[in-house]
């Protein structure tokens, strides 16, 4: 991050490791889980969806055809054909053979670690099921659900108001900022967190927005850090967790004013 002033006084964001650490491994794999847990990130971010036959697996699109050598829609897919792809080769050789994670083998393989869990339901109305995966794992007290779904959120925090739930309030959906700010309104009553999105052109992550999230004790984590320069003045207003595929950019010393 460069240089700063004699006076500066620095302090370490929390670090949201971003689909784990897709700089440097592929996407959501336990490999890229693993790997942003030990260059130190706060939080590990995922996203769930259910397989055709009822099981949470781990996947950010709604197809398998990005990250893995397999074709389909996740929701079309069993858990036995989609545990048969290889979701690391895509990324390199290295990583080939690499599954696709179940939601209880994420939630299991960190049970232990000291590492917050940052869980994105992709599918609706598999809120209950999600609840009942992380009671029987034990892992209530190192969860946090997050959603760009309003009704979801309301709805896990209806079922579950002992786990910590996110808003995700993205900044390129169509809106002023002052109704960006009122969609924020809505949620205090629901989400301990809003994240919102680095969208340079509508300009929404005004120093504004993160001051009202502080002022109401939100905590603000925004995504997707991928390049210095923006966020190096978000963070001097006071962003707490920015979301990033390079974790090893922020945990490795000191980062912000
Ligand atoms: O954590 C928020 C962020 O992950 C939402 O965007 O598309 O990366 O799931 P996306
Ligand atoms: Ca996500």
């Amino acid at each position: 991050f460069g240089e700063y002033p004699e006076n500066t006084i620095i302090q370490r964001p929390i670090v949201v490791a971003h689909r784990g650490v897709p700089s440097l491994a592929p996407e959501n794999t336990m490999a890229g889980y693993h790997l942003s847990y030990e260059l130190g990130a706060d939080l590990i971010e995922t996203d769930i969806q259910q397989t055709k036959d009822g099981h949470i697996v781990i996947m950010h699109d709604a197809t398998v055809d990005r990250t893995t050598d397999g074709t389909g829609a996740v929701a079309d897919l069993t858990l036995e054909e989609i545990r048969e792809l290889d979701a690391g080769s895509y990324f390199g050789e290295e990583f080939a053979g690499e599954k696709v994670p179940t939601f209880r083998e994420f939630l299991e393989g960190f049970k232990d670690k000291d590492v917050v869990l940052l869980v994105e339901l992709k599918a609706t109305d598999i809120e209950e099921q999600v609840l009942q995966e992380i009671m029987e794992v034990g892992v209530e007290e190192k969860v946090v659900l997050q959603s760009f779904n309003i009704e979801s959120v309301k709805k896990f925090r209806e079922i579950s108001p002992h786990i910590s739930v996110g808003f995700l309030y993205s900044a390129s959906v169509p809106g002023s900022p002052e109704q960006r700010i009122k969609d924020a309104e809505q949620m205090l009553n629901y989400a301990t967190s809003i994240g919102a999105r680095l969208n340079a052109s509508y300009g929404s992550l005004s120093e504004e927005s993160i001051t009202y999230m502080r002022q109401r004790g939100l905590i603000n984590m925004h995504w997707t850090f991928r390049d210095q320069e923006p966020f190096k003045n978000l963070l001097k207003s006071g962003l707490i967790g920015p979301i990033t595929d390079y974790t090893q950019w922020l945990t490795d010393g000191p980062t912000y004013i």
